[in-house]
């Protein structure tokens, strides 16, 4: 008797990992758009994962998130699809402007595939405590009437923090205790510095979400403008400098997002 139990449960929570792995591969519980949900793997993965219907309800996507998407991807437009490459020649992203008739198609599909209502989530986590008693929060950024920090970089041989900030086209330099002594001008959105001997800023020029080649790495100085090193770049996170050919010169090494 006892085996049997044993065995049936084990059975049981085979048939539930079977379940949960079907739930995995297929989450929606079954496709009425194919040709809807083709598109959207397509179009909208080129800007960030796959978002599966599931994970809204219909409403949210029907007046929240897609409208919004839709606003981003321009249908009947060039949208992405039109943007230059620069020197990357071909573009991962969908080659076709996406037409009325297919943002329609997406629509459906997100809308008949999503559920009425969201079951709320089962969260077994400790919730999220606000507040870190070692510091102290104090506004710092006063002075522009919507900041995007782009950059913080804390260069700790000098005491010096960096801000680079995508609306200002500027990076911002203060001592220690949050005073600005500094600004340059640079390429709008900053993402990375090297304070050298003359410094050096990675910036990825347009911060709204685009495939525009419009990065650059450049070097800064001062009041004028900065003096591009390498331009046409699709945003440009990270520059690394250092020797990979022992040809006795540094290489510099640039990472971009997507
Ligand atoms: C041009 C790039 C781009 C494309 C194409 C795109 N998205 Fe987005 N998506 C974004 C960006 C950027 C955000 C973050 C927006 C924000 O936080 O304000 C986002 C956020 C989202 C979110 C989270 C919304 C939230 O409130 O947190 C969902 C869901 C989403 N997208 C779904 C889609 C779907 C579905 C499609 C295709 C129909 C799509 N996206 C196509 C750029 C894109």
């Amino acid at each position: 008797m006892r085996i049997t139990s044993l065995s049936h449960t084990a059975l049981t929570i085979l048939l539930i990992l079977a379940i949960e792995a079907c739930k995995e591969s297929k989450p929606s519980v079954e496709n009425s758009h194919p040709e809807g949900e083709k598109l959207a793997r397509s179009y909208c993965a080129s800007c960030h994962a796959f978002p599966d219907p599931a994970l809204l309800d219909k409403k949210t996507w029907e007046t929240g998130v897609l409208p919004v998407m839709a606003e981003l991807m321009k249908p009947g437009t060039s949208g992405l699809a039109g943007q230059d490459s620069g020197i990357y020649g071909q573009q991962a992203t969908p080659t076709e402007p996406i037409s009325p008739a297919q943002w329609a198609q997406i629509v459906q599909y997100y809308t008949s595939n999503a559920p009425e209502i969201l079951e709320p989530a089962k969260d077994s986590l400790e919730p999220v405590l606000v507040g870190m008693p070692q510091f102290k929060a104090f506004p710092f950024y006063g002075r522009f009437s919507s900041p995007v920090t782009t950059l913080v970089y804390v260069d700790t041989t000098t005491r010096k923090i960096y801000f680079g900030d995508g609306n200002a086209g500027k990076v911002f330099v203060t001592i220690s205790a949050f005073t600005f002594t500094d600004s340059f001008i640079t390429n709008p959105g900053a993402t990375d510095i090297h304070p050298v001997k003359s410094t050096a800023v990675v910036s990825i020029g347009f911060i709204a979400p685009s495939f525009l080649p419009l990065g650059r790495l450049e070097t800064l100085t001062g009041k004028r403008d900065p003096v591009p090193i390498i331009s046409n770049l699709r945003k440009p996170l990270q520059a690394v400098y250092t020797g990979l050919n022992q040809d006795g010169r540094k290489d510099i090494i640039i990472a971009e997002f997507g």
